[in-house]
């Protein structure tokens, strides 16, 4: 990276971009991942896309919620053994039982669309690519573009939960680097990919390290905008009474309730307003910082890198051809479902 830093961030985006794009499509700026292909489903089931579409369109007219939460059910499949639908997997020791997943949701959603499909195309869709889809669709709803999404993934099977390597909120830049790294992404990736975070909710425990005692001070996180530590306190106490419920905040107060992807998360980031740890980290490196100054001053530039982020998530580790299955029913296992 540091040989792009004296350019301007648009200039990384667009540097990056080809290098990673061969061949440049010239109406997405997209090519397909390896192995996936366009409209894979074109021959066995023509209107897999347009049936899903219409479910996450119905869901998404009463709950606009859909959107963040299937972008993190998303994130929180494909980052952890790659885009298979295990995380979509039920049971008592299932993927789903990891701390890290706690609060996922989502799921209604891609079991009803299963449910259709099956009636439809029996055995053919996998959980995997609906997963996908939907989650295309339903973020293309809160205001992000719709991007091409590359078909063919196949569904895995159970995880074991001590798998899950999904890391803190509150970790560093530098852990956080890493981590997506060693997914093959990378800090464009990852900045992009936080800015997922200008939409939906998280819990007050992930961020009151950061309201009271910051690293062992007994004093807020200094880089948290001292307006904010107040607002956050007021609705985040210091420790949950036995028995109570975990609250729940913003992670974007400006957006809040209306669920609209925007690129306010980015100026909220430069003022030091940013609830995560995590975010707020993105203005102590060099390229991060920049690219999100140009994300908060240029949401076609956002919007853009976004679709290509969630692209390049949703190939990661993917299993085709003959590997993995197309489940018939999203939250078990074929074997599972015939026992
Ligand atoms: C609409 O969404 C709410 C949750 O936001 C849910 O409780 C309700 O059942 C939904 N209604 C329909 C018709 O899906
Ligand atoms: C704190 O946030 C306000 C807006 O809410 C902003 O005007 C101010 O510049 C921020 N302070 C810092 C130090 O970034």
């Amino acid at each position: 990276m540091k040989q792009f830093v004296k350019f301007s961030p648009l200039l990384i985006l667009v540097v990056i971009s080809l290098a990673k794009i061969s061949m440049v499509d010239a109406a997405t700026g997209m090519n397909p991942p390896v192995k996936l292909v366009w409209h894979y489903y074109k021959d066995t089931c023509d209107d897999a896309e347009t049936y899903i579409r219409y479910q996450v369109e119905k869901f998404y007219r009463n709950d606009t919620t859909i959107a963040p939460k299937l972008l993190r059910l998303l994130y929180s499949d494909c980052m952890v053994n790659g885009c298979d639908a295990s995380v979509l997997l039920q049971g008592p020791k299932s993927e789903r039982t990891a701390p890290q997943n706690r609060g996922l949701a989502g799921f209604v959603l891609i079991d009803k669309i299963k449910q259709v499909l099956e009636s439809r195309c029996p055995g053919v869709v996998s959980c995997a690519d609906i997963l996908n889809l939907a989650t295309r669709d339903a973020v293309h709803m809160a205001g992000a573009p719709s991007y091409p999404v590359f078909t063919g993934r196949r569904d895995g099977g159970e995880l074991n939960p001590d798998a899950v390597d999904l890391p803190s909120p509150s970790i560093s830049f530098e852990e956080s680097l890493a981590y997506f790294k060693s997914k093959g992404l990378d800090v464009l990736d990852m900045t992009t990919l936080l800015g997922a975070h200008s939409m939906g909710k998280t819990h007050c425990s992930h961020i009151v390290n950061r309201l009271y005692n910051f690293k062992d001070t007994g004093k807020p996180d200094p880089t948290m905008n001292t307006t904010l530590v107040s607002q956050l306190r007021y609705l985040c106490p210091p420790r949950t009474q036995k028995g109570q419920t975990d609250p729940l905040v913003y992670l974007n107060p400006d957006t809040g309730s209306s669920n609209r992807f925007s690129s306010s998360y980015y100026s909220r980031v430069l003022s030091h307003n940013a609830v995560l740890g995590v975010d707020q980290q993105l203005l102590y490196n060099d390229d991060s910082k920049e690219i999100s100054q140009e994300f908060a001053s240029g949401f076609e530039d956002f919007r853009k890198s976004f679709a290509l982020a969630v692209s390049r998530m949703g190939s990661i580790n993917v299993l085709t051809g003959k590997a993995g299955e197309i489940r018939r029913d999203c939250r078990v296992t074929n074997t599972n479902y015939a026992a």
